[in-house]
């Protein structure tokens, strides 16, 4: 089954594969499925970037997008997460695509959902496209991963976007440096050595971004926004010290002049709104990936016999 659930399952070769595929969709490559392609997105998230690129993906395959308003389906009524996503293959729908608030939702569908399921972020746990379309954008920069030195730097610990990115860049052979205020660094990820900001900035080939999670923390941050900034944001003197060639990355939303400063989000070092273009090459390649893995093992159409 070709279910996408983080990118720790992946091996380096379909990691690969699969960047080389959306290398080819940004080039104009052209993939249409031999029938009819069903896909529902559910998101119990807010999202405004990995719910429209996975649309925008869909459309470009020419598969049929179901809609699904979380607030207005039954889940309102009590109707559990594996129900609803097995409705919807009952119903005929080929693959889901799902954001949810709780870690490893996934789980629950492992083994009993026959549909490909698409992480598209799973609370503080994973978010394995968004990370693709990172490791995308570092590959047309860098052309390869080895010997990078890859900065993250904010609310590590709340950061499905660093947990997901760190153990990845470390497998491909980069150096994960990470930086974010005491509270929020996280113990359980080996993946990144933790330095002061002004060392991550200067060291760093790809400077990553984080923004404040504050949907997540159990308390009020204790700083103000300036407050956060000066003391851990890409601020326009800390930028300064950047190495040549070296860029700016953040997965979006951005708090402007929080955790970057406003002036860098479109500055020439900044790839932001590349990452959210290639979003869409790396979902198309993900969606292929699945509707070719169904059609292979067999059971992508039942067709009725007699
Ligand atoms: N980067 C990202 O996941 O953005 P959205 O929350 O807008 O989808």
């Amino acid at each position: 089954m070709t279910h996408l659930f983080t990118l720790t399952e992946l091996s380096i070769t379909e990691i690969n594969q699969l960047l080389d595929e959306a290398e080819r969709f940004s080039k104009g490559g052209y993939w249409k499925a031999t029938e009819p392609v069903f896909v529902a997105n559910l998101f119990f998230e807010p999202s405004t970037r990995t719910k429209c690129s996975f649309e925008m993906a869909e459309r470009k395959l020419g598969f049929h997008v179901i809609p699904f308003d979380a607030d207005m389906s039954s889940v309102q009524k009590g109707e559990t997460l594996y129900d609803t996503v097995r409705t919807l293959e009952s119903i005929g729908v080929n693959a889901v695509v799902i954001r949810h608030s709780e870690d490893a939702y996934f789980e629950a569908l492992r083994h009993s959902i026959r549909i490909p399921i698409i992480n598209a972020g799973d609370g503080c746990g994973h978010h394995p496209t968004q990370s693709l379309l990172d490791l995308l954008t570092i590959r047309q920069e860098f052309g390869a991963f080895a010997g990078l030195t890859v900065a993250i730097i904010g609310d590590i610990r709340h950061s499905r976007v660093a947990r997901s990115n760190a153990e990845v860049l470390t497998r491909l052979g980069a150096k994960v440096l990470f930086s974010s205020p005491e509270e929020w660094k996280d113990d359980a990820n080996p993946y990144g050595m933790y330095v002061d900001i002004d060392t991550a900035v200067a060291e760093a080939d790809v400077v990553m971004l984080l923004r404040i999670q504050h949907e997540r923390h159990a308390e009020k941050m204790g700083l103000t926004k300036e407050q956060y900034h000066e003391r851990y944001g890409l601020t326009l003197k800390r930028a300064r010290k950047m190495k040549a060639n070296s860029i700016i990355l953040h997965p979006a939303p951005v708090n402007r002049d929080v955790e970057i400063a406003s002036s860098l989000v479109e500055s020439e070092r900044s790839r932001i709104f590349k990452q959210m273009e290639n979003g869409v090459y790396v979902r198309m390649a993900v969606l292929k990936r699945a509707i070719e893995g169904r059609m292979a093992n067999g059971n992508y159409f039942e067709k009725w016999q007699v």
